[in-house]
């Protein structure tokens, strides 16, 4: 059994600023040729905005034609790929929409109820190695925030999420607007600078609920009274003195409480993306973007 472990990935292709090769070209045979050698039961794990489920479709809750040949492509790869939310992730449809006022808006008049109703679902939550997942493929799993999972005897703790840097000039609301002409009117006078939509190109759900906090902390807990010792953490985010070296002073929820965890959990090794580069931040707590490394 094998453990690798990357960072952000954004999607299946080069996204342009956003990332340099996406998962089909950090993933595939030339990029990481260690796969050869690889099944299903070695892991790659991506720290967070994977992005292969990213697309909004108005009328029905379905993959594009290409993140669906992405995602059977990465399915068919011999290891399993896992990974952490990010910031960059269509939260809606991986784990299900929680925003009615957008559901009932005219941003998804045309979508038929059953449709509505597969948007508050996401894909199916399943238990898998002590914690759950959502399973995107047999082989595509979204490790939930706030589990201890048994990854080839190694007790991994997961937690995903980060605030989004490149949302300065602000989020538009579809549900804010009484229809499409006066969202497009707003739209056009905002779009030079840095703003996202909030269920087309962002998700309030990046930031981790109190539930994910409070389950990773009683997880934690438990598994450390019981004489267990955490082998890896896997986030998106960094703990907030690890941004603070890398320049990023402003505090938030999270970063504050990995801080905790780094001040109060005894662990292995720490891995994290976000900041989109490659440091060491401490013997054992690394910042990862394209770089793949195998740690187990
Ligand atoms: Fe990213």
């Amino acid at each position: 059994m094998a453990i690798f472990v990357t960072g952000d990935t954004h999607g299946p292709q080069s996204m342009g600023r956003f990332s340099v090769d996406g998962f089909m070209g950090r993933l595939n045979t030339a990029s990481f040729p260690e796969q050869k050698s690889l099944a299903k039961d070695d892991f790659v794990v991506i720290c967070g905005d994977f992005g292969g489920v990213w697309d909004v479709d108005r009328l029905a809750v379905r993959e594009s034609p290409n993140e669906k040949n992405a995602l059977d492509w990465l399915d068919s790869k011999p290891f399993t790929t896992l990974f952490v939310p990010g910031n960059h992730e269509n939260y809606d449809r991986l784990t299900g929409c929680r925003d009615e006022a957008l559901i009932a808006s005219w941003f998804f008049a045309k979508m038929p109820p059953e449709e509505k109703d597969k948007l508050r679902k996401g894909y199916p939550r399943i238990a898998w190695h002590g914690g759950f997942v959502r399973q995107i493929r047999p082989s595509v799993l979204m490790l939930e925030s706030g589990w201890i999972f048994d990854i080839g005897g190694q007790a991994c703790f997961a937690f995903g999420g980060a605030r989004s840097h490149d949302i300065q000039d602000g989020i538009l609301d579809p549900a804010q607007y009484p229809d499409e002409s006066a969202f497009k009117k707003d739209y056009k006078i905002k779009k030079s600078g840095y703003i996202r939509v909030k269920g087309v190109s962002w998700w309030e759900q990046e930031m981790p609920s109190q539930e994910e906090m409070d389950r990773g902390r009683r997880a934690l807990r438990a598994h450390l009274d019981a004489g267990g010792r955490i082998d890896f953490i896997f986030t998106h985010e960094a703990p907030a003195l690890d941004a603070a070296l890398m320049g990023f002073h402003e505090t938030n929820a999270l970063t504050l409480y990995l801080d905790e965890i780094r001040k109060t959990v005894p662990y292995g090794q720490w891995f994290y993306g976000h900041l989109h580069d490659n440091r060491k931040t401490a013997e054992n707590r690394h910042l990862l973007y394209e770089q793949i490394i195998r740690i187990h």
